[in-house]
């Protein structure tokens, strides 16, 4: 096993119905298919960099439902410790999904047991946190939460990356500059600086706000026009991995459970952006969340197989 990733963070039930189009208001329609599996970003990016080889110290909450144990299951069946997935009375989350013909997705999310995640859950594992070689952050749980554990990491000198999805605009910059990685998509990027991104000058201009502030690594993710880095150092703009999408749900989960994976193992950020950059690639492939999540051996073989490389 490599060395430790400490993922602090969500998990819900995704709910995913595969449509035609968007029913109008007062309209049922009918979807002609559904899957259930397990999601969250933080149990996804977990879910992703466990299958790839590292080791997830996970911190998060179910409730005391039907979907509980499955979440744990899952968990434990991707290698991940289930110690500090603790139990709240009441719903886990959950997250409806309608996915498009074109492959592209809707979410809703319930947050349940995860809006109870506190600083105290941080603290409580703060010294196993201090092992670890990089925390993992998202905003499906508490702002206080996801403050407390950057303030651990600052504290105990352990690299925090942190994907502020779903955007909101409190999130504190004092705290986002304490962070070694902010990996927003372009939608957060410019909810977070009121800033547009709509093309990649803009793009640019609005990560350059942030590097001015004190973010030492901004990645933003383009969807379909790849991935941006700006870093006080310099940058770098990837195309997107060519590949035929048939379910988008979960791709920017799996560009950081992947990119968390090659960092901690020791590679640059731009080695580790061309691989992220394809792993998030061969997910889009494969219908579900976590389920089209590759595993090394698969990865491996899907990208010898002639998916081509990128320079
Ligand atoms: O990023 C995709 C994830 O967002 C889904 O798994 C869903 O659960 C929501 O958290």
């Amino acid at each position: 096993m490599s060395a430790g990733i400490a993922v602090i963070g969500s998990n819900m039930v995704d709910l995913i119905s595969y449509i035609t189009r968007m029913p109008a208001e007062g309209e049922t329609i009918e979807a002609p298919d559904f899957s259930m599996g397990c999601g969250g970003k933080g149990a996804n990016q977990a879910v992703a960099a466990a299958r790839l080889g590292s080791q997830i110290l996970m911190v998060s909450r179910v409730g005391d439902d039907m979907f509980a144990a499955n979440t744990l299951r899952n968990f434990e069946e991707n290698g991940i410790d289930t110690t500090h997935v603790l139990s709240t009375p009441g719903t886990s989350g959950v997250a409806p999904i309608f996915v498009d013909p074109q492959s592209a997705n809707s979410i809703i999310i319930v947050k349940g047991a995860n809006n109870a995640l506190s600083p105290a859950d941080v603290e409580e594992v703060a010294d196993e946190v201090a092992q670890c070689k990089l925390i993992v952050l998202q905003l499906e749980i508490p702002l206080e939460t996801v403050s407390a554990a950057i303030d651990l990491g600052h504290r105990v000198g352990v690299p925090v990356l942190l994907n502020p999805a779903p955007a909101t605009t409190e999130l504190d910059f004092d705290q986002v500059t304490k962070c070694e990685y902010f990996v927003p998509n372009e939608t957060e990027l410019a909810t977070l600086t009121g800033m547009p991104t709509e093309s990649l000058d803009e793009v640019r201009a609005a990560a350059r706000a942030l590097v001015d502030k004190g973010c030492a690594n901004v990645i933003v993710t383009l969807g379909k026009r790849g991935v941006f880095w700006l870093s006080a150092e310099g940058e770098l703009t990837l195309d997107q991995y060519p590949a035929t999408a048939v379910d988008t749900t979960g791709a920017g989960d799996a560009f950081i459970g992947c990119f968390s994976h090659c960092v901690v193992q020791g590679d640059s950020v731009p080695e580790a952006l061309k691989t992220a950059n394809a792993y998030a690639a061969n997910s889009v492939t494969k219908r579900g969340t976590q389920k089209s999540y590759a595993t090394a051996e698969e990865f491996a073989a899907w990208v010898g197989k002639g998916a081509p490389s990128q320079a």
